[in-house]
């Protein structure tokens, strides 16, 4: 015979205690208030395929969150959205670049018509090729402006009125410690970063009282962001720098998830998680 699940095994143990019986309930209604916050939400997340959004699609998905991921690789998406699945994880993707206002309205509503309602957006593509301003890598540039800024535009604009209609929804924009204190070779990419902590409190302003919006500012975080770099140079020092200092995704993952699980009236303005090694 199959045997019992070790949840209950669990409590009859405790049974014969008044203590651990009363500290097993208390930690079963911890466990389900924590779930209740995230249970059932439809989050959109891009750039979910690899580093801070993968993990934090997974642990959304745990929680028994809905998420819909996208980004522009296919294979890395398909194959996330199989281990979520295998794992019991209700997730859904599509093939998106945030350069494109359409891919992300698309985005959006595939999340709208698989799951009848969008309750978060998380803006989170972005890349960071830096360099000195005098290498004039200008195409650079462009694309994180186009990627790190427009790309979050775009976001707004596809979930925006879909969060006024539905009158509840939450933003969770990542920015980065780089958009709090400017340091040389990162001017492009701190002021896109500037941009996305602008435009957010901004959004948070006009929000009103039934909306919500989350700025996620990371440090250093073991990623693939490096990839996005195209000076040999920047790419060396910045993989130092990650080797020696840099913390999990998952990290970034809790942080987000708590501002999730918030009720509905606590608007989690900001967070900040950087390593502690990090000046
Ligand atoms: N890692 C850090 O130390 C750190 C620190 C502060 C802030 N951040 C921020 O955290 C966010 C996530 O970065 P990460 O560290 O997790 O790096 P990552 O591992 O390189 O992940 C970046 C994600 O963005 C996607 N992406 C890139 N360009 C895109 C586009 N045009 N359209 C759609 N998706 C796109 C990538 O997938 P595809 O290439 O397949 O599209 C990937 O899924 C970024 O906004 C970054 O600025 C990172």
């Amino acid at each position: 015979m199959a045997s019992k699940p070790s949840i209950h095994r669990d409590q009859r143990l405790h049974r014969k205690d008044p203590l651990l019986q009363y500290r097993w309930k208390r930690t079963q209604c911890l466990k389900q208030n924590l779930m209740q916050g995230t249970k059932d939400k439809v989050i959109v997340i891009t750039g979910a395929s690899s580093g801070i959004g993968e993990a934090t699609a997974v642990m959304l998905a745990e929680r028994g969150a809905k998420v819909v991921l996208g980004a522009r690789g296919l294979e890395r998406l398909e194959g996330l959205a199989r281990r979520i699945a295998g794992a019991g994880g209700e997730v859904a993707y599509a093939q998106t670049d945030v350069r494109k206002r359409e891919d992300v309205t698309s985005l959006v509503n595939l999340a709208c018509e698989r799951y009848g309602k969008l309750d978060v957006l998380m803006n989170n593509a972005g890349i960071g090729p830096i360099s000195p301003l005098d290498d004039l890598r200008v195409e650079d540039w462009d694309n994180m402006i186009d990627i790190n800024i427009k790309g979050v535009l775009y976001g707004i604009a596809a979930a925006l009125p879909v969060f006024r209609k539905q009158g509840f929804g939450h933003f969770v924009n990542t920015a980065s410690t780089a958009g709090i204190t400017v340091h040389p070779n990162m001017a492009v990419y701190a002021g896109t970063k500037f941009a996305v902590r602008a435009i957010s409190e901004g959004l948070r302003q006009e929000a009103g009282d039934k909306l919500r919006v989350t700025i996620i500012s990371p440090g250093f975080v073991r990623t693939d962001f490096t990839e996005s770099m195209t000076s040999p140079e920047m790419k060396a020092q910045i993989r130092d720098s990650m080797d020696k200092m840099a913390i999990s995704p998952d990290a970034i993952a809790r942080a987000i998830v708590f501002a999730i699980e918030q009720p509905a009236d606590v608007d989690v303005g900001e967070i900040i998680v950087r390593p502690t090694a990090q000046g």
